[in-house]
């Protein structure tokens, strides 16, 4: 009865939990020796998209097209250069800095390297327990302790765990305990930007798993960023798409999945394999490398390399996302 209740309450017209509009971010190129600007990468070119409550958004595209980018202008990790991000209805990006201490429990990464991203000289105790600190969330040493093991419980690691050292753990117990350090606060929000994506393939399924069941005891939304299409199937409810800075495609996973639109996802879907060798799939070629985000190419950015661009259109106007389905969104002038 309740879940109805909740479900109908969202379909009346919620907030989404976190909504981007219009989101740039171009880092400024300087060069001679009075070290001017010469010129900016185009990291990310305007990204709108909204995420209910609960919800996996998987973000993919190739190395460099703007996804850690994005996940950290939606933290602040750094400033926008323009565009809007709300969280829960305030805006993100004009926070002040009590705001933004507010939103940094609400909100939290975890990073693809979790051997980079862990201290190799604090014990795991004190990289769980480091926000718990700041944020001042545990009283007396032994409520500390008792969260610190409450949480790598959580995760599947145990107590004794917590007096060691990162170097001292596999891969996937290290992004177990980066997962733990992201739970401590007790976020809403988990960006996992390519959480998985330096894990061999059994231990990143089972990683996979933890957050799924993290997400629905907790509650979690999450950011999923991974380069590989075939690694956020499983885990989004809905997949964006992006090619230099900005969303090709975005549309719930079984729709991107079995009805792409754009020309650019139906060749990275080309690249996946697919387990049943009686379903054969044509490998889709793209031409030439990703142009350089420096100087992205006027139109539609992926016009240099699509199979279907036509001159005097997609090389001179820029397609903007338009729907052509339930949820599903292309920015293609020639398809939906
Ligand atoms: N701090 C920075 N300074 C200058 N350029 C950057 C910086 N961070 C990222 N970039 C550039 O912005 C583009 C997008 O990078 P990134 O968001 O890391 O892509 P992805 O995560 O999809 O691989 C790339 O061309 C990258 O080189
Ligand atoms: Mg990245």
């Amino acid at each position: 009865m309740s879940g109805e209740t909740s479900s109908l309450a969202q379909s009346a017209g919620s907030p989404p939990l976190l909504k981007v509009q219009n989101l740039v971010k171009r880092f400024p190129i300087r060069g001679g020796l009075l070290s001017r600007t010469v010129g900016h990468v185009h990291a990310v070119d305007g990204v709108s998209f909204e995420l209910p409550a609960g919800e996996t958004l998987g973000v993919v595209g190739e190395s460099g097209c703007g996804k850690s980018t994005t996940g950290r202008c939606i933290l602040r990790l750094i400033e926008p250069t323009s565009g809007e991000v709300w969280f829960e209805g305030k805006s993100v990006t004009h926070a002040d800095k009590d705001q933004l201490r507010a939103l940094a429990r609400d909100m939290q990464i975890i990073f693809q390297d979790p051997f980079a991203s862990l201290n190799p000289r604090m014990t795991v105790s004190a990289i769980i327990g480091e926000a718990l600190t700041i944020h001042k969330l545990t009283k007396t040493r032994a409520d500390y302790d008792a969260r610190i093991v409450q949480l790598l419980e959580t995760v599947g690691l145990s107590a004794d765990h917590m007096r060691r050292y990162p170097h001292e753990f596999s891969g996937g117990q290290r992004q177990r305990i980066g997962i733990a350090r992201a739970l401590a606060v007790n976020p809403k929000l988990i960006v996992c930007d390519e959480a998985v994506s330096a894990l061999d393939v059994s231990i990143q399924a089972q990683v996979i798993n933890l957050l799924e069941d993290l997400q629905s005891q907790f509650g979690l939304t999450y950011i999923f960023i991974a380069h590989d299409l075939s690694v956020v199937e499983h885990i989004s409810n809905r997949v964006a798409v992006m090619y230099l800075g900005r969303i090709v495609e975005i549309a719930p996973s079984k729709d991107l999945y079995t009805r792409p639109f754009h020309p650019y996802t139906e060749a990275l879907l080309s690249a996946v394999p697919i387990p049943d060798p009686t379903v054969k799939r044509t490998r889709i070629r793209l031409q030439g490398d990703v142009p350089s985000p420096i100087n992205p190419p006027p139109g539609c950015h992926f016009h240099t390399r699509c199979p279907i661009a036509q001159k005097g259109l997609c090389d001179v106007q820029s397609p903007v996302l338009k729907p052509v389905g339930e949820g599903h969104w292309v920015a293609c002038h020639l398809r939906g």
